[in-house]
């Protein structure tokens, strides 16, 4: 894993509770990304080291500096810290950029009409991949359909307004609010919110459906009636890629879950951690004090990966293929205990 310092030379307010954190290019080691994937940042608060994912909202070949958008979360320790606390001059650590939420993949190429769907902060990788998307023309056309509450919540306003005038025909963007009078003569600004009526509105109005590639990043209920109305229009699992900012557990999956003690060996040494019922090995991991790798904690990045040497574990939620797991490991973020005696080894 690559390590950065960052430093921050811009915060640029986006709406009353998002700011963009612009930072300049390292001088010598270039930070490489591809548009749709994140930076993961780390702060030390209040004596804590905290890890936290930001997907890039600027675009390589198109932005010169790296930026980044954060939304203030309700009592969220790093999205208030970063709002509230970081300065312009700061130096901020980071690691190198992950993530397969990206337009590098099998089924993208210049003939691709690539539909990008988002909610609130779920803008971010989006917004990234319209831009590299246009400026390189690497793909045929770009829709956007993108959700707000109101005309006040829409972040990167500006930026997408600048991208119809730039592109004209090559771009689509449709925004839909759910609190907001919506004047009849905008057929592309519509009043509701994206839902199954949404998607079946906007793809019947594409004319070219074929050939079609989805984004989507924004909450789990809107993910799921996304996909499912896709399904309608005959498109195929594997052209729907999808970005999740937080997993919502399912309670009634961690019903054989209870309380129990984990041994964590790592770098030389054993600790035991409490799990509390609820919480995943890495949270209770963390809330110890260890300084444990991770990044996304929604089962993507592999980071937090650690070998069961005793004891079984139950792992909700995770994204990943079987084959990408050898059957004793497991993914701290994901895991639950289920045993007595677990022992697992972080390498
Ligand atoms: C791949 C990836 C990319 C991301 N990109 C962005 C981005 O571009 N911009 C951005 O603002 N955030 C992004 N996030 C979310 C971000 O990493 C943090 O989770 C978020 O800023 C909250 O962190 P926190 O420390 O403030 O909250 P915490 O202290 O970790 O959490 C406080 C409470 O808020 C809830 N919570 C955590 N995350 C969210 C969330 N995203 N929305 C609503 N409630 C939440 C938690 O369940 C908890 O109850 C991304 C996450 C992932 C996994
Ligand atoms: S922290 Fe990313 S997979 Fe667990």
């Amino acid at each position: 894993m690559l390590y950065y310092t960052l430093k921050v030379v811009e915060i640029r307010p986006e709406t009353s509770d998002t700011v963009t954190l612009v930072f300049k290019q390292p001088a010598l080691k270039k930070l490489k990304y591809e548009p749709g994937q994140y930076l993961t940042l780390i702060f030390r608060i209040n004596g804590r080291r905290y890890i936290r994912p930001y997907s890039f909202s600027s675009a390589p070949l198109v932005d010169s500096n790296i930026e980044v958008t954060v939304k203030r979360v309700s009592g969220g320790i790093v999205s208030n810290h970063i709002i509230d606390k970081v300065q312009i001059g700061d130096m901020i650590e980071a690691m190198e950029p992950l993530g397969d939420f990206t337009l590098n993949n099998e089924f993208v190429d210049d003939q691709t009409h690539i539909v990008l769907w988002g909610a609130g902060s779920g803008i971010t990788p989006l917004v990234s991949i319209a831009k590299y998307a246009l400026h390189t023309r690497c793909v045929k056309h770009v829709t956007l359909v993108y959700g707000n509450r109101t005309t006040e919540n829409v972040i990167f306003k500006n930026t997408i307004n600048q991208l119809k005038l730039s592109f004209g025909e090559l771009f689509s963007p449709w925004h839909f609010y759910t609190q907001f009078y919506v004047s009849a003569d905008e057929p592309y600004v519509v009043k509701g919110r994206i839902d199954a009526k949404t998607v079946l509105k906007v793809m019947g109005k594409e004319k070219d459906l074929s050939n079609t590639v989805h984004y989507i990043c924004g909450p789990a209920g809107l993910k799921e009636s996304i996909k499912e109305t896709l399904k309608y229009f005959g498109i195929n699992d594997n052209l729907i890629l999808s970005e999740d900012f937080e997993i919502e557990r399912d309670a009634k999956l961690l019903t054989d879950v209870i309380t129990r003690n984990v041994i964590l060996n790592c770098n030389g040494q054993s600790t035991e951690i409490k799990v509390i019922k609820g919480k995943s090995i890495l949270e209770a991991g963390l809330d110890a004090l260890l300084e444990l790798d991770y990044s996304c904690q929604t089962g993507n990045c592999k980071l937090c990966k650690a070998r069961i040497n005793k004891g079984e574990v139950k792992m909700v939620g995770v994204k990943l293929q079987h084959d990408e797991l050898k059957p004793d490991e497991c993914l701290m973020c994901c895991s639950f205990p289920l045993t007595e005696s677990i022992e697992l080894s972080i390498e």
